[in-house]
């Protein structure tokens, strides 16, 4: 019998909605005395879906949250408020993460503000349903979806923000909101990792699976590269949350996007229900000294074996600093001295 493609939208959205149905949670809840009072998360995307529900839901945890997005996160933190968060435990940023010169200029601020996380929650998503360029010439989607979590890690540890020695011992957790959709791409091919992107709306989905598996690949080997002699230095944690009622389609034709939202409404999770995970990964007491573990809501699983090999995540990591050193501005030219040019 002829198979339906995971990467066709209607078996994604069957496929989401039969989760609900089919996986069953394994993993037990928080306790109400797993929190993070003291501690300082950033959550990219967190002005909507997922990423708003996790910054409300840490903060009752007791963290103060910067909620970074492109779009008023002022709004969101007023909105954050409305829901009993104090006025203080949320700290709106605004970042356009395709513009890899102002991912640089957020990490600049916050090393100047001698700022260190606690909690670092990779969110933020697009499903676009055409191709467009970034600032610095890139596709939108590679980078939201992709290549700004590498540089955003990448700086945040460089500048020490995302500290890795702490006097007090406490291991700072990295959280990328990845999906099962990391299983159904096809291997990576490395060569092409900035080429345009054919911005066909019927392959979408497929390179949404690309880009999940490119983050739960960078994911592993960060694991693997930030723990000395098995101790985790800076925990690295994925997860995939599930089918959620989010804008996440919102580029979709009215005509697509009408039966999904009946959908959504009928058979999709609430967002601040499907951050059960995301809060557990951040908070859970049984995850110290653990690093590299995945859960598919709230059940453990392996990453799939292409995310896992080291081969793999090496080369990701090599293709992703060419991409990345390839938009820097370029130094300025250095004056030559007076009289120079005379000889
Ligand atoms: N929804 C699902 O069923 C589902 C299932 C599995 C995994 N996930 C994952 O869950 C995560 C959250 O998705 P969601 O469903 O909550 O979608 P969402 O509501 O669209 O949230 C994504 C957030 O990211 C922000 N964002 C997009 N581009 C940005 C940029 N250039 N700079 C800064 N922020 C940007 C969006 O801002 P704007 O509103 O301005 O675009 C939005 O606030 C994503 O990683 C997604 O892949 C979702």
């Amino acid at each position: 019998m002829a198979r339906l493609d995971e990467n066709h939208p209607i078996a994604a959205v069957l496929a989401g909605a039969l989760d609900r149905f089919r996986v069953r949670r394994q993993v037990p809840g928080l306790s109400p005395d797993e929190r993070l009072d003291g501690k300082l998360a950033l959550v990219t995307g967190g002005a909507s879906g997922l990423g708003f529900a996790t910054s409300v839901d840490l903060a009752r945890r007791g963290a103060r949250v910067i909620l970074a997005d492109r779009r008023d996160p002022g709004l969101a933190r007023r909105r954050a408020v409305s829901l009993g968060v104090a006025p203080d435990a949320v700290e709106p940023m605004e970042v356009d993460l395709s513009d890899l010169h102002a991912i640089d200029r957020l990490v600049a601020d916050l090393a100047g503000r001698a700022i260190r996380l606690d909690r670092l929650v990779l969110n933020a998503a697009i499903v676009p349903t055409a191709a467009r360029t970034t600032p610095q010439g890139l596709d939108e989607m590679f980078v939201v979806n992709y290549l700004s979590s590498f540089a955003l890690v990448s700086g945040l540890l460089d500048a020490g923000v995302l500290p890795r020695d702490r006097p007090d011992g406490d291991v700072p957790r990295v959280v990328f909101v990845c999906s099962e959709s990391h299983r159904w791409s096809e291997p990576l091919a490395l060569e092409n990792l900035d080429a345009p992107r054919d911005g066909s709306p019927r392959r979408v989905l497929t390179w949404y699976g690309t880009y999940k598996l490119m983050l739960a690949t960078f994911a592993w080997e960060l694991a693997r590269r930030l723990q000395v002699d098995g101790a985790p230095r800076v925990a690295v944690f994925a997860l995939c949350p599930g089918a959620m009622r989010t804008g996440i389609a919102r580029e979709l034709p009215a005509l697509l996007r009408a039966p999904l939202d009946v959908m959504m409404r009928l058979l999709f999770q609430d967002p601040f229900v499907a951050d059960e995970p995301v809060l557990h990964l951040a908070c859970s007491r049984a995850l110290e000294g653990r690093t590299a573990v995945y859960l598919h809501k709230m059940v453990r699983k392996d990453v799939d074996p292409k995310a896992a090999d080291p081969g793999m995540g090496r080369a990701l990591w090599a293709a992703s600093e060419t991409v990345l050193a390839m938009t820097k501005p370029a130094a300025a030219p250095v004056a030559a001295p007076a009289g120079a040019a005379a000889k």
